[in-house]
């Protein structure tokens, strides 16, 4: 899809179709030509409520607001629908919510990305989109606008590269787990080394032997599926900060041997969404070439059932020394993690330090299937994840720590138990559960989130379709795009 901003008029550029943004309600802007038409037609322009007039070329959506979480929303809701209809080149006006500001250019951008994706991979009858170009005038639906035409193109441009990046991630997670397993995703993050100035290394069983990752290698015995450790890294000379990224890599959880039951099953092979936003994200940073230095480690596993299995009584030993009692099979992202994020902080030192996973159905049940739940020791590096997924229009929100539910998670046999003693506040005690495993050095400097809600979601919403979102890679982006422009050099 080629986009281009350019200062043409509207009305002087060709294209298949045209569309328009109602804007709260107000038809009375004059870009709304048809006002008649539409009463007719019932529109009212609510929040993604679309109106296509045929004979005119113009396709209406209505959005509450001129912000970007509103405008993203209704861009991919009108582009959806013109999924696998003829129309190849759209134009459309720049709507901006503050005159200095183009973040709701961007969101127009990925509004159109994100809402033209399919995952057709497994259908015999492809319906794609068949928009190729896409036209934006600088005319916007304000005339005080004080944007250079530069910083409007870097607004298409870095558009574009979160939202592809976000597709990138849906694409993997959407995969089928006989299709998508650890060695797969390792290929996967070497594709995206071989294509861009990345750096990629793979850790392979006896690797992960050598380097005491007992946890991880424990969760993937009973699968034919040998585990991988990815670690892809982006070194640019100028960078101004470090940052590493870790994220959950089960390409299926099924429970193990504290088995799921049927309906739980169902949908696990999206337990890989951490890692595979961590490879969107590595994948935009070196597209971006941010002046920060990112690393991304996933630990790709399969978490399954077999004689060979890991067992509720089992004490396994992490990276760090750390004895844990198993009581729960079905708790293996925070294993997997727990010798990740050892191994990442012993290659890295890092000025944040961020974990994504799905790792608690607790995290669902609290804040609902939209919203990450951000966690950790401190404030700074959550405040600027909830802050940043914000801007993006992702859902975050904090769950804080406590150190009454961090005695849930004793043992009497061991250093700590996998699971918590209660049933309630499950997706803080799996937070703490991996501060366990933060050295002293990144305390402070470390957030989780739990994406297990918005990951994964078996209907529509907003600039996401059925099924996988890509949740955390557009947040991420974000916050490094951020620390790029004020953090320090030191
Ligand atoms: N992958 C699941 C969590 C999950 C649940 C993700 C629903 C997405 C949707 C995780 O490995 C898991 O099974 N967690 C258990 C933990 C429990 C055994 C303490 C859970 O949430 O039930
Ligand atoms: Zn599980
Ligand atoms: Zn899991």
């Amino acid at each position: 899809m080629d986009f281009n901003i350019t200062t043409t008029p509207l009305k002087e550029i060709k294209a298949d179709l045209e569309i328009i943004i109602v804007i709260d309600g107000n038809f009375k802007h004059t870009f709304i030509q048809d006002k008649k038409l539409l009463k007719k037609a019932g529109f009212k322009g609510g929040q993604d409520e679309i109106c296509l007039l045929l004979e005119k070329n113009r396709l209406y959506v209505g959005s509450d607001t001129l912000k970007g979480v509103g405008v993203r929303s209704a861009v991919a809701t009108a582009i959806r629908s013109l999924l696998g209809k003829k129309y190849k080149t759209i134009k459309l006006a720049t709507y901006l919510s503050h005159p200095r500001c183009t973040a709701s250019l961007r969101a127009t951008v990925e509004g159109i990305v994100l809402g033209s994706y399919t995952f057709t991979q497994y259908k015999s009858k492809k319906i794609k989109s068949r928009v190729k170009e896409i036209q934006i005038s600088t005319e916007g639906y304000a005339d005080n606008y004080e944007v250079s035409l530069e910083a409007m193109a870097r607004a298409v441009h870095n558009g574009e590269i979160s939202a592809n990046a976000t597709n990138f991630t849906r694409d993997i997670v959407n995969t089928t787990p006989d299709d998508c397993y650890p060695k797969i995703m390792a290929d996967i993050a070497e594709g995206l080394a071989e294509k861009s100035s990345l750096k990629c290394k793979i850790l392979k069983p006896k690797a992960l032997r050598k380097q005491k990752m007992e946890t991880l290698l424990a969760v993937a015995r009973a699968s034919r599926h040998k585990p991988r450790v990815i670690h892809l890294a982006h070194k640019p000379k100028n960078a101004k900060a470090v940052v590493t990224l870790v994220g959950k890599g089960l390409t299926y959880d099924s429970g193990g041997l504290s088995l799921k039951p049927a309906d739980y099953m169902v949908t696990m092979k999206s337990d890989k969404s951490g890692g595979s936003a961590v490879l969107g994200i590595m994948k935009a940073v070196s597209e971006m070439d941010l002046p920060i230095e990112v690393h991304g480690f996933v630990g790709a596993v399969e978490n399954m059932i077999g004689g060979d299995a890991y067992k509720p009584d089992d004490v396994l030993t992490a990276k760090n020394g750390k004895t844990i009692e198993i009581r729960n099979t079905d708790a293996e992202g925070r294993l997997v993690l727990a010798d990740t994020l050892c191994y990442a902080q012993q290659e890295v030192k890092a000025d944040y330090l961020f974990d994504f996973a799905t790792l608690t159905g607790a995290c669902v049940v609290g804040v609902g299937h939209y919203t990450s739940g951000v966690m950790g020791n401190a404030d700074e590096p959550k405040d600027l994840v909830v802050n940043l997924a914000t801007q993006a229009g992702e859902l975050a929100t904090k769950l804080d720590f406590n150190r009454h539910l961090k005695k849930t998670i004793k043992s009497e046999i061991a250093d700590v138990c996998n699971i918590s003693n209660t049933r309630y506040g499950g997706a803080i005690t799996a937070g703490q559960f991996l501060s366990e495993f933060i050295d002293e050095d990144h305390k402070e400097k470390w957030a989780h989130i739990d994406i297990a809600g918005p990951a994964f979601v078996e209907h529509a919403w907003a600039e996401n379709p059925h099924g996988a979102s890509g949740a955390g890679v557009r947040m991420m982006i974000r916050l490094i795009e951020k620390l790029a422009r004020t953090v320090k050099t030191h």
